[in-house]
C-alpha cells in the first residue's frame, strides 16, 4: 500500500511517500527559513504563499523520486491542524484535489500525533500504553497514550511553547532565527551552571510548564550585565537557559511516566532535536528504568514522512476523511 503525505502546517512545505505504513520511499522538504529570517519569525501570509509555489513541483518530484505513478497512490494523508490556517489550507486543498482526481481516499491527521509517530518510522511501533513528550515551536505537552490514537493530556505549557522560548531568547541574544539550533550550538561551548535561571514549576505537583518567567529572567540578566558594562558571555547564557528548560522537561517527563505507570516514553517535535534535551532525557530516563525513544534529527522537525505514516495506519484501520473537512488551527489531541 502506497500512502502520500502532505504537511504544510507552518513554514516547511513537505511531501513524503511511504509504503506499508513504516517504510519511507521518499521524504522531501522545501524549507522557507530564508523567507522568514529577516522578520525574526514565521510570517503566516508569507508561509502560505510560499507553500502555493513550492507544493505542486515538490509533489511531482516526490512521485518521480519514489518511482510512484499518480495512479499507484492508495491513500492521501494530510495535516489538518493545529497550525497556521492559511498554510494548512494549501496542503489540504492539494490533498483533496489529489484524492478527488485519483479516487485514493483522504485521511486527515493531527500534526502533534504525527510528531511522536515519527518514532515508529525509526524504531517500529511500540505497544501502548506510553507517555509522549511533544515539544515544538507551538506546543509543549505531556500526553498519556492509552491505546493507539487515544490521548489524555497530562500537562501542557501555560504560556509559551519551549521552541518559542528558544526562538525568543535567541533573538534577544542576537543569534538569529530559528533560535533552537543556534542556542544548541552556542550552548555546547558554555557552562550550564554559570547562571542560575529559574526552573519554572519544577516543584509544582502538576505536569504543566511555564516559560515566561525564564524568558524574563534571561532578559533581566542581559540588561543588568549590559548596564554594568560587562561583556555578556553568550555561550554561558545559552547553556544556562537551555539547562533550565531541559531540567524541567526531564523532571516532568519522568514524573509523568511514574504517575501513569508506563515504561516507555516517546519524544516528538522540533525541540527534541536539541542535543542536551535528547542526552538528558535518554540518560536520566534510562536511570529511572524507562525506555525513551527519540526520532532521528531529520524526523524531529516538521516533515511529511510522519504524516504519511500516521495516515497510512489510520487508513489501514478503515478510517476515511470526508472531502469537506475544514482546517482547524487549534485542533486538540483530546476532547
Ligand atoms: O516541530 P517543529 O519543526 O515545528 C512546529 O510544529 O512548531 O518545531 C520547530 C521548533 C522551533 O521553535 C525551533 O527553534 C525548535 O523547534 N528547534 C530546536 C532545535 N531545532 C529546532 N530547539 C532547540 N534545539 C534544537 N536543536
Ligand atoms: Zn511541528
Amino acid at each position: 500500500m502506497i500512502t502520500l503525505g502532505i504537511e504544510t502546517s507552518c513554514d516547511e512545505t513537505a511531501v513524503a511517500i511511504v509504503e506499508d505504513t513504516y517504510s519511507v520511499r521518499t521524504n522531501m522538504i522545501a524549507a522557507q527559513v530564508h523567507l522568514h529570517e529577516r522578520f525574526g519569525g514565521v510570517v503566516p501570509e508569507v508561509a502560505a504563499r510560499a507553500h502555493v509555489e513550492a507544493l505542486t513541483p515538490l509533489l511531482a518530484e516526490a512521485l518521480v523520486a519514489a518511482d510512484v505513478g499518480v495512479g499507484d497512490v492508495d491513500g492521501v494523508a494530510v495535516t489538518v491542524g493545529p497550525g497556521l490556517v492559511g498554510a494548512l489550507l494549501v496542503g489540504m486543498a492539494a490533498a483533496k484535489s489529489f484524492s478527488l482526481a485519483t479516487g485514493a481516499p483522504l485521511i486527515g491527521v493531527h500534526h502533534l500525533e504525527g510528531h511522536y509517530w515519527a518514532n515508529f518510522l525509526a524504531h517500529g511501533p511500540p505497544a501502548p500504553p506510553y507517555v509522549a513528550l511533544i515539544v515544538s515551536g507551538g506546543h509543549t505537552m505531556l500526553v498519556h497514550v492509552l491505546e493507539l490514537h487515544h490521548h489524555v493530556v497530562l500537562g501542557q505549557t501555560l504560556d509559551d511553547a519551549a521552541g518559542e522560548a528558544f526562538d525568543k531568547v535567541a533573538r534577544l541574544l542576537g543569534l538569529g532565527f530559528p533560535g533552537g539550533p543556534a542556542i544548541d550550538a552556542m550552548a555546547a561551548q558554555g557552562d550550564p551552571r554559570a547562571i542560575a535561571f529559574p526552573r519554572a514549576m519544577a516543584a509544582s505537583d502538576d505536569l504543566d510548564f511555564s516559560m515566561s518567567g525564564l524568558k524574563t529572567a534571561v532578559l533581566r540578566h542581559v540588561q543588568q550585565e549590559r548596564r554594568a558594562g560587562r561583556d555578556i558571555p553568550l555561550p554561558d547564557v545559552a547553556a544556562s537557559f537551555q539547562e533550565a528548560i531541559v531540567d524541567v522537561q526531564v523532571t516532568k517527563t519522568i514524573a509523568a511516566a511514574e504517575r501513569t505507570g508506563v515504561d516507555t516514553v516517546l519524544l516528538g517535535g522540533g525541540v527534541v532535536a536539541n542535543t542536551r534535551l535528547r542526552d538528558r532525557l535518554t540518560g536520566d530516563g534510562a536511570a529511572a528504568g524507562l525506555r525513551v525513544l527519540a526520532p532521528p534529527l531529520e524526523l524531529c522537525t516538521d516533515n511529511a514522512a510522519m504524516i504519511a505514516c500516521l495516515g497510512a495506519a489510520k487508513l489501514a484501520r478503515g478510517e476515511r476523511t470526508s472531502l469537506d473537512i475544514a482546517a482547524d488551527p487549534n485542533l486538540r489531541l483530546a476532547p
